[in-house]
């Protein structure tokens, strides 16, 4: 059953479409990234799904329980989100404040949850640290928990690995890796990290300002023709056909497809 569901979704901005005819859909086991290159409509889709824009055309609908304001969404990083002046704990818990209703102020049920969430991440040492003092990879860690505080069916991550290094980022991937297959809850992150992207995912959206590909993650590296390449090859092949450009094949990498196959398999089960 799905918990969202994308039914021939155009959005843009002031009437001008950027990105048209999206079609896709979310069951609460999938791990879904979202590729595509600088421009693409990726985050213009996040804006959607948070229903912070409404389609022009379409419908973008939850389901299976699942409300709009339900949604656990980690942010693309800015300098100013970097150096917000407050403790690691008031960050993570500042993730129930949809659930908060007319409630003005915190309960302890919401720092409970809070509490549980920085455990679940391994980040309860750092609860009394002021935020901005932290590394790039502990607060992704943090801002992640805050997500969690917000949902119990779908996390929405906005390049959440962008700026880390490759230990921390794939710390991130391993943690919504858990998330997914231990809590329960369906993932959609935006990445440009394409390695990770197909091992770590069991389904694809790529986009160009209209959906390339959308579909579990081993049928997009082997594509249509049925060879299993590169998945960098398999990207710039997809965007090149649809800018009718050139791409020379790169037959000198050599590609082991196998692991990466039956990572797949063991992920779709
Ligand atoms: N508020 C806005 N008003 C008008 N145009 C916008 C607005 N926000 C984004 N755009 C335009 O929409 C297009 C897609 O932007 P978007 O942020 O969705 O791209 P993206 O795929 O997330 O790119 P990146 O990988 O760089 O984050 C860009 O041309 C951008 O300039
Ligand atoms: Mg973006």
């Amino acid at each position: 059953m799905s918990i969202l569901t994308c039914n021939h979704v155009t959005l843009g901005y002031d009437g001008v479409p950027i990105l048209s005819d999206i079609n896709f859909s979310v069951g609460q086991d999938t791990y879904l990234c979202v590729i595509g290159e600088n421009g693409a409509g990726k985050s213009t889709l996040v804006k959607g799904i948070l229903g912070l824009i409404k389609p022009m055309s379409g419908r973008i609908e939850t389901g299976d329980g699942l409300k709009a304001n339900e949604i656990g969404y980690l942010p693309q990083q800015t300098q100013i989100q970097k150096d917000f002046p407050a403790s690691v704990r008031e960050v993570v818990v500042s993730g129930r404040i949809n659930s908060m209703g007319w409630r003005p102020f915190m309960t302890k049920k919401d720092y409970a949850e809070a509490d549980k969430n920085m455990e679940l991440l391994g980040i309860t040492n750092l609860r009394d640290h002021c935020y901005q003092d932290l590394s790039g990879g502990q607060q992704q860690r943090v801002l992640l928990a805050r997500a969690l505080c917000a949902t119990k069916k779908l996390l929405l991550l906005d390049e959440p690995v962008s700026g880390l290094d490759p230990v921390a980022a794939r710390d991130m991937y391993e943690l919504t890796s858990m998330i997914n297959k231990e809590q329960g809850i369906a993932i959609i992150m935006v990445s440009h990290d394409l390695d990770e992207a197909m091992k770590y995912s069991n389904h694809i959206l790529h986009l160009s300002h209209k959906q390339l590909f959308f579909g579990k993650t081993r049928d997009y590296i082997a594509g249509e023709d049925g060879g299993v390449v590169n998945p960098i090859e398999r990207y710039l092949k997809r965007d090149a056909a649809n800018h009718s450009r050139k791409v020379e094949p790169a037959a000198s990498v050599p590609y082991d497809a196998s692991a990466k196959i039956k990572r797949q398999e063991e992920n779709n089960g």
